[in-house]
C-alpha cells in the first residue's frame, strides 16, 4: 500500500480519530527528516509495541541556535518516505512551519539543572525549540506512546520532565543508540562530514569505548579529563564539553561511588559539523 503523507493537521487528525476508533494505540516518533538506521530502530519498537504508527518529519526552526546549521540541514523527503514505506510506519506527518506556527511560539519552559548544562548550556535555547515543537506534535497526534532515542540523552531527560510538568497522558519510550559498524553513532550529521572527517570521527566513540574500561584506574575528573585529551589529539576533533552526569538529574558526578546511573556525554567539532555521543559507566 502507498504510503500516505499527510500536510495538515485537520487531515491527520481524521485519520487517527478512525484508528482510535478501531481500538489502535498510536505510537509516535518525531524526526526532523534525513532518517536512518537509527531512527528507524525507533519506528520497529513502535510497530512492535503499538498498532498505529505515525512518523513526522518537521525540521524545527525554534531549536535551531544556528541558523547556518539549520540551513545546512539534509532535507530529502522524498528518500524519507521510501525508508519508511519499508518499515513499520502507517502514516507521515510532513507539515510545513506554518501548519505548526500559526503564529510565534512564545513560550518559555524552565527545565532548571536540565537545560543548563551540556547541550542546553552550549545551544541557548535549543531544549526550548524542542520543547515547544514536542508539546505541540503531542497535542496534535494525541499519542499513547512517543518514541526517543538515547543518543539525544539529555533531550529525553528535558521530554520526560515536560510530560511530568506538563502532566501529558504519553509514555515516553526510551530506544538504545545505533551506531555504524565501526562504532560511530549514527546521525544525520554524518553525511554532511567529509570522507576524511567521517574517518577520523570514529575516534569519539573509540574513546569512549575505551574510556568505559578505565574506571578502576581513574578519577572521575582524571578520566574526564583524559577523554577530551584523547580526542583533541586528533587534528580534525575538538572537543566542547565531555560530562559524566547522574542519568536522572544531569548533576556533574564526582565520585564513582555515587549510586546513580551515571552518563558520559560529549560533543565534538568536526570541522564545521558538531556530533554528540554518550556511554554509560559503570563500575
Ligand atoms: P532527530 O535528530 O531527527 O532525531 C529523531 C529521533 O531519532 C530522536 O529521538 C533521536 O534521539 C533519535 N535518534 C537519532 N539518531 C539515533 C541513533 N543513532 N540511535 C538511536 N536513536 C537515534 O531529535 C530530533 O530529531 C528533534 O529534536 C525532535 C525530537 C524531532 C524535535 O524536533
Amino acid at each position: 500500500m502507498k504510503m500516505q503523507v499527510i500536510k495538515y493537521i485537520s487531515d491527520l487528525q481524521t485519520i487517527l480519530n478512525i484508528k482510535r476508533g478501531e481500538g489502535l494505540k498510536i505510537g509516535f516518533v518525531p524526526t526532523m527528516g534525513a532518517l536512518h538506521e537509527g531512527h528507524l530502530s525507533l519506528v520497529k519498537l513502535a510497530g512492535e509495541q503499538v498498532g498505529f504508527v505515525v512518523v513526522s518529519i518537521f525540521v524545527n526552526p525554534t531549536q535551531f541556535n544556528d541558523k547556518t546549521d539549520l540551513d545546512r540541514y539534509p532535507r530529502d523527503l522524498q528518500k524519507d518516505v521510501d525508508l519508511l514505506t519499508a518499515s513499520a510506519c502507517q502514516l507521515i506527518f510532513a507539515p510545513e512551519p506554518e501548519e505548526i506556527y500559526p503564529e510565534p511560539d512564545t513560550r518559555q519552559f524552565n527545565f532548571g539543572q536540565l537545560e543548563l548544562v551540556m547541550e542546553g548550556k552550549f545551544r541557548p535555547g535549543h531544549f526550548n525549540g524542542v520543547a515547544q515543537v514536542v508539546s505541540r506534535l503531542f497535542d496534535i497526534v494525541q499519542p499513547d506512546k512517543a518514541f526517543f532515542g538515547q543518543k539525544d540523552f539529555q533531550q529525553l531527560a528535558i521530554i520526560k520532565e515536560m510530560v511530568r510538568k506538563l502532566n501529558l497522558d504519553v509514555q515516553i519510550v526510551s530506544c538504545p543508540i545505533i551506531r555504524e559498524t565501526d562504532g560511530l553513532a549514527m546521525s544525520s550529521r554524518n553525511m554532511l562530514l567529509s570522507p576524511t572527517q567521517r574517518k577520523n570521527a570514529v575516534h569519539i566513540s573509540a574513546t569512549l569505548f575505551e574510556a568505559t574500561n578505565k574506571t578502576s584506574e581513574l578519577s572521575v575528573e582524571e578520566l574526564c579529563q583524559w577523554v577530551i585529551k584523547c580526542i583533541n589529539e586528533n587534528e580534525f576533533l575538538n572537543t566542547e564539553y565531555f560530562e559524566i552526569v547522574n542519568e536522572t538529574t544531569l548533576m556533574p558526578v564526582k565520585n564513582w561511588n555515587e549510586n546513580c546511573r551515571k552518563i558520559g556525554c560529549i560533543a565534538v567539532h568536526c570541522g564545521k559539523i558538531r556530533l554528540i555521543d554518550n556511554i554509560e559507566f559503570k563500575r
